[in-house]
């Protein structure tokens, strides 16, 4: 079974990430099928809202660590689709909803910041140890992340990487609502239809007047360059080995 899947119902596109055994890492086909379905979203008259959504314990551990390992070596592939994904995520004009249970690290939390209603399971928790594997914020969340909490706050989540539970994220303005894990993917589609109901020019204008586009792709241009360097460096390529080898790493 694929590891990204998509239905469209009552003008809701679902798109399930699907990789609970490596707790849904993100590889670079998953961001490639996850970037096809915003792009299919954004062309399709029939698509107003779209779910994002994992089976599954946790709703990701963010990228695949054995990747990241690889593009540290230079052998990463010719297309990095991460970056189609997050550039389609932040021009998305119709709403996007994450629906969002256990733990979600890194780009799991950072896409967080581009969708426009989430809902977290009261077991949800956001993490973002961008330094301790050795690297900096993606997906313009260096920007959006201190805009949306503050900045000691968010510099607590990047350079510590300490988690943040469903209640705070709730009382932070990182989420709309916490619920149960039983309801957490009808309840987000709950909202999916209300928003469905709703004139989609409206819908997408307001959006739109909420954003600066180009404010936010030019902050993560430049985070992806310091990001790119720094993946290639040996602090990065020990915080790897050390995932691999499951043991601590030692950036002395
Ligand atoms: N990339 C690749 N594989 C991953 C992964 C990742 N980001 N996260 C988990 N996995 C794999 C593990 O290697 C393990 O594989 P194995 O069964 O072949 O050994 C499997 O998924 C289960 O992971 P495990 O660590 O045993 O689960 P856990 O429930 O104890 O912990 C996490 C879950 C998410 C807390 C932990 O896996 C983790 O910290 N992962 C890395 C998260 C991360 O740093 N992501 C990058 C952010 S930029």
């Amino acid at each position: 079974m694929s590891e990204v899947t998509t239905e469209l119902s009552g003008g809701v596109l679902t798109v399930t990430i699907s990789r609970p055994d490596k707790k849904n890492a993100l590889t670079n086909a998953m961001y490639g099928a996850l970037a096809d379905a915003l792009e299919q979203a954004e062309a399709s008259a029939e698509v107003r809202v779209l779910v994002f959504q994992a089976e599954g314990e946790i709703f990701s551990a963010g990228n695949d660590l054995g990747e990241f390992a690889a593009q540290s070596r230079n052998e990463g592939p010719a297309v990095r689709q991460v970056e189609r994904f997050l550039r389609n995520l932040v021009a998305a004009s119709k709403p996007l909803i994450a629906a969002v249970q256990g733990k979600s690290v890194g780009v799991g939390t950072t896409m967080l910041l581009h969708c426009d209603l989430v809902i977290l399971a009261e077991d949800a928790q956001l993490l973002t140890p961008f330094v301790n594997l050795a690297l900096v914020p993606e997906a313009s969340s260096s920007l959006l992340m201190p805009l949306r909490i503050g900045h000691v706050r968010a510099f607590e989540m990047f350079a510590l990487g300490d988690p943040v539970n469903a209640d705070d994220a709730l009382a932070w303005g990182l989420a709309n609502r916490v619920v149960s894990r039983e309801q957490l993917h009808g309840e987000a589609r709950r909202y999916a239809l209300r928003l469905a109901e709703r004139p989609a020019g409206a819908v997408a204008l307001a959006k739109g007047l909420m954003r600066n586009t180009e404010q936010v792709l030019e902050q993560m241009e430049r985070e992806s360059r310091i990001f790119s360097a720094q993946l290639r460096s040996e602090e990065a390529k020990e915080a790897f080995s050390a995932f691999a080898e499951k043991r601590k790493p030692n950036f002395n």
